[in-house]
């Protein structure tokens, strides 16, 4: 965990070692908002600017795929109030950025349980997913309505199903498979973060992709999500590039 105080000119990031999948949990919007003694909501707000800026430079730095927790499973359990604003973000970020995003060859992604939003987030939601699907830069994922609990329950009656119609023997379920059964497969050799980097000093991955981080570099910053800009970002790259993966295996000598 650490605070982001230096000049940028200090993360010398190494181009050719930029995480292909990045993903983040942004925090600490109601407490960035608290302590303005504004309503939960304006860090919502802000944090929706942020979402922005980040998805910028995170194109401009090379990154394949930005995953993004925008709302949780869990969050339904929110006052209405906020679980509204919540729901009418997309909508609110699509009709302001999408221009920016086809202009940045950004293609939108969505992951979650779609079908469960209110008609006008899912309007919202797919109009945005086709207006940038001729986009092939960057994909801007973002995971809406999403759980790993129930993402990976999902995916176990998908492959128990195959099993009951006698197209599948159990003892042929492989990792692959399960891979292939899970909200990002369309990710395909991109479906596993590199990094994941949670803001505002937490250090919990609340649902999220408890699959796919298995072998992720987790960077924790101090910085809540609507303060978040892109020298934290580099920041964040700059502290998984000081790391050596090894996937279970040792290190090369
Ligand atoms: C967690 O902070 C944040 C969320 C549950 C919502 C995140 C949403 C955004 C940043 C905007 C998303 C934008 C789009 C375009 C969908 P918190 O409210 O739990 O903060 P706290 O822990 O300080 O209370």
């Amino acid at each position: 965990m650490f605070n982001i105080n230096r000049p940028t000119e200090k993360y010398q990031l190494d181009l050719d070692n930029i995480p292909k999948h990045v993903a983040i949990i942004m925090d600490g919007n109601g407490r960035w908002a608290k302590k303005r003694h504004l309503p939960r909501i304006a860090g919502h707000k802000q944090g929706m600017e942020v979402v922005k800026k980040i998805t910028k430079s995170a194109s401009d730095l090379g990154i394949k795929v930005l995953t993004l927790y925008a709302f949780s499973t869990e969050n339904w359990h929110r006052p209405d109030k906020e679980v509204n604003y919540l729901m009418g973000l997309p909508e609110k970020f699509f009709n302001k950025f999408v221009p920016d995003l086809i202009k940045n060859n950004v293609q939108v992604r969505v992951m979650g349980e779609i079908d469960n939003l209110p008609n006008n987030t899912k309007l919202a939601v797919n109009k945005a997913i086709n207006d940038t699907k001729g986009c092939d830069g960057m994909i801007l994922n973002f995971a809406l309505n999403y759980g790993s609990h129930d993402e990976i329950v999902t995916a176990i009656k998908k492959i128990s199903k195959k099993v009951q119609d006698g197209e599948l023997k159990i003892n042929e379920i492989d990792t692959e498979m399960v891979d292939h059964s899970l909200m990002t497969a369309d990710l395909n050799s991109f479906a596993n973060p590199d990094l994941l980097i949670r803001t505002s000093g937490e250090e919990r991955l609340s649902n999220f992709l408890l699959w796919q981080l298995a072998y992720s570099e987790f960077v924790f910053d101090d910085t809540k999500w609507p303060d978040y800009d892109s020298n934290n970002l580099k920041a964040c790259i700059y502290e998984y590039q000081n790391r050596h993966r090894r996937f279970g295996g040792i290190k090369n000598k």
